[in-house]
């Protein structure tokens, strides 16, 4: 018997995203799915038949997304936009350090492109929308390394809410829609990302993270300011965040010194 598959139209249209991407086209192989259990899972499993460095799959619903610190990722067709990209460079898992968040830097500059007024970072990986002084999450990343002896390959995941989600949440979450004053074409927001993670992956692999620090800063949401990191288990650190290091390590100043930080949870201390 002759079985026929009918694939149904996804919110991305390959065609119109390859016209967005004008010169940078050939960089990506972008791939539209109606549906996946998460689009870096798919694109791990992808990887592993030999899917080239600049795939990319975006689905416009994913069954089992998956979010930082074993959490999953909910979202909803219409309002966001979900998708991961496979990059492979040359050294081993420790030489990326940093590398989440120059995608950050990569994320908030083409959502400054598109025109989005208050986009900020917060340490390691998120993006926040500033509105007076409160803050709301816009988008999470998610990197996965894995090496071999010819390099290492980055499965980074992003999940963008482009109308601000509804429902019970774990914390504030705001739709770049809130930050834009024109409406937003999803292929413009996809084109825009991939144009702006080239380059800033680019520059990461010849200057890795010191060549971005400057502009990660630029964009950090309590540089300078009084703030406490949460960690599993212990005591929270309170003290004054001076940034990053090389490493995207976070500096925190104490009364004992500068601490360099490598994981936990960073809120602002309010006055
Ligand atoms: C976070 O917890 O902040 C990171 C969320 C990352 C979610 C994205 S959505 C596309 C990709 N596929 C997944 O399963 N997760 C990432």
């Amino acid at each position: 018997m002759l079985r026929s598959k009918i694939r149904r139209m996804t919110l991305i249209d390959p065609v119109l995203l390859k016209a967005r991407l004008a010169s940078l086209a050939g960089r990506f192989d972008v791939d539209a799915l109606d549906e996946c259990d998460s689009t870096s899972s798919e694109l791990m499993r992808r990887a592993e038949r030999g899917a080239p460095s600049g795939s990319v799959v975006v689905a416009d619903r994913q069954s089992a997304g998956r979010g930082r610190r074993g959490r999953s990722w909910l979202s909803s067709p219409e309002s966001s936009l979900t998708f991961s990209l496979l990059w492979r460079f040359p050294g081993n898992a420790a030489s990326l350090s940093g590398l989440s968040l120059a995608v950050g830097v990569g994320l908030a500059q083409a959502m400054e492109n598109l025109g989005a007024k208050g986009v900020c970072l917060k340490w390691p990986n998120d993006v926040l929308l500033r509105s007076g002084d409160d803050f709301a999450k816009l988008a999470g990343i998610l990197i996965e390394l894995s090496s071999d002896r010819r390099g290492t390959q980055a499965i980074i995941g992003i999940g963008l809410n482009l109308a601000p989600p509804t429902g019970d949440l774990p914390q504030p979450a705001a739709g770049l829609s809130q930050a834009c004053p024109q409406p937003i074409d999803r292929h413009d927001v996809l084109a825009a990302i991939l144009g702006q993670l080239a380059a800033v992956l680019d520059t990461f692999t010849v200057n890795r993270f010191f060549g971005l620090k400057m502009k990660w800063q630029q964009y950090h949401a309590w540089q300078d300011q009084a703030v406490q990191i949460l960690g599993d288990g212990v005591d929270p650190k309170r003290g004054r965040c001076l940034g990053v290091d090389d490493d995207g390590a976070l500096l925190l100043e104490t009364a004992a010194g500068i601490e360099r930080i490598f994981s936990g949870d960073v809120s602002l201390r309010r006055a």
